[in-house]
């Protein structure tokens, strides 16, 4: 089936079976390899995305029900080389370590600032609750949360 994908503010012409889930198309067809497999589930966190302003998991939404969507991926985060406040701390403050489960963290964060710009350290939590990190950097992660939140006050 033919698909128009709108993803990090670029239109795709795609060809492609339409109940695929996004994140295939995501990774072998755009080549936007930053979105990770982990479960394929639902349960993990390693492939959410920001569709229409909420962080979804994309092995779970199909590429069909995705083109009616804007889509951002964590490589759309950014501004050229210039990382948002939330990446930035995120290095400063080293909340990765084999960095799998980083842009799901990322696009679940960035979607929190966006609804609540200076969230508590229950809603930074709560909003990283379902991106499994198998490293274990959640204590750094939620900081370099509440590192951004408090860079933009
Ligand atoms: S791969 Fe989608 S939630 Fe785990
Ligand atoms: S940094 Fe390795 S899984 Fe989270």
């Amino acid at each position: 089936m033919r698909l128009t994908l709108h993803v990090n503010g670029a239109v795709h012409e795609i060809d492609v079976a339409p109940t695929l889930p996004l994140l295939a198309v995501l990774r072998d067809d755009l080549g936007l390899t930053g979105t990770r497999y982990g479960c394929g589930r639902g349960q993990c966190g390693a492939c959410y995305v920001i569709a229409d302003r909420r962080g979804v998991a994309s092995c779970l939404l199909t590429v069909e029900q995705a083109s009616r969507m804007e889509i951002t991926t964590v490589e759309g985060l950014a501004k050229g080389d210039s990382l948002t406040p939330l990446q930035q701390a995120f290095v400063d403050l080293d909340a990765m370590q084999c960095g799998y489960c980083t842009s799901g963290m990322l696009i679940s964060a960035t979607v929190l600032l966006a609804n609540e710009p200076v969230p508590d350290e229950t809603a930074v939590r709560d909003a990283l609750a379902g991106h499994l990190c198998r490293c274990g950097v959640y204590g750094r992660a939620i900081r370099a949360v509440l590192t951004a939140a408090e860079a933009s006050r």
